[in-house]
């Protein structure tokens, strides 16, 4: 099939940037990161500086790859990250824009390739459980009833990929957040920090300049994990319950 590009170029973090059209030919097999291999491959023996965009796992696992596909975020195909996608979804003779997450918060580094270490922060902030070290405690000594892991195992399939704050029209990193602070919230091992958790991330979160969720969805409409809002609502409630707890309210 072929195919035309219009693809975001930029030299660094301060270039203007601009888009850059290619016409390249492939298999409809291809996937999409495959069809950008092979056009990089034609760039660099032509002498040209090959398209820069993250990827890692390939396998939909990593949350690396980070694509606006004709203006969304992993592109046409529900619950597919863009390194799952292939040729296939598109049409011999389409015309394909391909740019990076657009976002305040994700500073372009070059081309494709965004700075999401904003996302790291937040995890470092309360994204984790304390345990005394030692030896391994016996496996049943905490139970966790099924209902609870179930949910907490689908918060925690988030990859952290960003699609959510791409698409968002305020740039808003609530579902990647909620995500984060429930899988640990909602599990017994996690409750002994699970209200300074949700203040020290959901106050990293706008500390590093993401903006306000005002119920958009675009975010889960776009997540290739299916995370819904309702853990945002989750967040809220942990974060509004550990301000009062603080204030001596509750
Ligand atoms: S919530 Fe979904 S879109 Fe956002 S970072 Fe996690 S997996 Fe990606
Ligand atoms: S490269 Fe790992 S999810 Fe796409």
């Amino acid at each position: 099939m072929k195919i035309t590009l219009e693809v975001w170029r930029q030299d660094g973090p301060h270039d203007a940037g601009r888009m850059v059209r290619y016409q390249t030919e492939v298999s409809e097999d291809a996937s999409f990161l495959e069809m950008l291999d092979a056009l990089n491959e034609r760039l660099e023996a032509d002498g040209d500086r090959p398209i820069a965009f993250d990827h890692d796992c390939r396998e939909g696992i990593c949350g690396t790859c980070g694509l606006m596909i004709n203006g969304v975020a992993h592109g046409p195909r529900d619950r597919t990250t863009a390194c799952q996608l292939h040729m296939r979804e598109f049409t011999d003779g389409d015309t394909i824009r391909v740019e990076p997450w657009r976002a305040a918060a994700f500073p372009v580094i070059r081309d494709l390739v965004v700075d999401r270490s904003a996302f790291d922060r937040i995890i470092q902030s309360g994204g984790y459980i304390s345990v005394s070290t030692g030896a391994a405690p016996e496996a049943n000594l905490t139970p966790v009833a099924k209902p609870v892991a179930d949910a907490a195992f689908d918060a925690a399939t988030c990859i952290g990929c960003g699609a959510c704050v791409a698409q968002c029209p305020n740039g808003a990193a609530q579902l990647f957040t909620a995500a984060k602070v429930s899988h640990l919230g909602l599990l017994p091992q996690g409750q002994t920090e699970r209200w300074d958790r949700a203040v020290a991330m959901v106050e990293t979160m706008e500390a590093e300049g993401f903006g306000s969720c005002t119920n958009h969805r675009e975010c889960e409409a776009v997540c290739p994990k299916g995370i819904s809002i309702d853990w945002i609502a989750r967040m809220n409630r942990d974060y509004l319950s550990a301000r009062l707890r603080r204030a001596g309210r509750r």
